[in-house]
């Protein structure tokens, strides 16, 4: 279990339903509170965000696009303590676009957020076209940026994203040349920790 200070039994990354909705809402929400703080104004995170989350989630849970998917990290089959969302085959050049990637207070770095990159990494294999996957992350989110980077993304365009509270924030775009190279990566990670002696 890592370095989790929750204690569980049981984790599995599954397909979101409709009916996680809430809790995906809230887990979203909580997450920008603390990622974001400082990039996004206090007065737009400390307001009604989950509202605003909630509308998103439902608007993709109502609305599904063909090229969607939702995966949760669930303990204990009963609550939900990260997400992923992505956007197959969004970009001609850039493939699929991880758009949402958060875990819960408590439970990062304890492989979970890496768990779910491999999930949508292997929806893109066995689903999409392209073998490049991407993402936008905030230029100031340095902490996520290590996250990427140690599993193997790199940079390839800065941009500006008109946020929602109405400021301009600069965004990178990081981005995998190879979903089959990342996949490999991550089976020899995961190799290489279980070979690894009990301290
Ligand atoms: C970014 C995030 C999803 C990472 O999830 P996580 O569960 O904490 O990460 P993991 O435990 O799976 O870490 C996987 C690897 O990345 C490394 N890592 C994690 N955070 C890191 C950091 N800040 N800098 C460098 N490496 C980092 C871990 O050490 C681990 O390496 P290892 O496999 O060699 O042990 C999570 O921290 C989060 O939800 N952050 C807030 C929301 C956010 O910013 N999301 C991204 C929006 S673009």
């Amino acid at each position: 279990m890592g370095n989790s200070d929750y204690i569980y039994s049981t984790m599995q990354i599954r397909e979101a339903h409709p009916s996680d909705l809430e809790a995906i809402a809230q887990l979203h929400a909580r997450s920008w509170r603390t990622a974001y703080r400082g990039m996004l104004s206090d007065a737009y995170l400390d307001g009604d965000l989950v509202a605003d989350r909630r509308a998103l989630w439902q608007q993709r849970f109502d609305t599904p696009t063909a090229n969607q998917t939702v995966a949760v990290a669930e303990i204990d089959n009963q609550t939900i303590v990260g997400l992923a969302c992505a956007f197959g085959d969004h970009d001609a050049r850039w493939g699929t676009l991880l758009e949402n990637l958060h875990v819960a207070q408590g439970y990062k770095g304890a492989g979970l957020g890496g768990q779910l990159v491999t999930h949508i990494a292997k929806w893109c294999s066995r689903t999409q076209t392209s073998d490049v996957l991407h993402l936008w992350v905030l230029a100031p989110n340095t902490a996520a940026q290590g996250f990427y980077r140690r599993l193997g993304a790199s940079q390839v365009e800065q941009a500006v994203w008109d946020t929602p509270d109405g400021n301009r924030v600069p965004e990178l775009r990081l981005a995998w040349p190879s979903v089959a190279a990342l996949l490999q990566q991550r089976r020899s990670a995961a190799t290489a920790a279980t070979e690894r002696p009990a301290p």
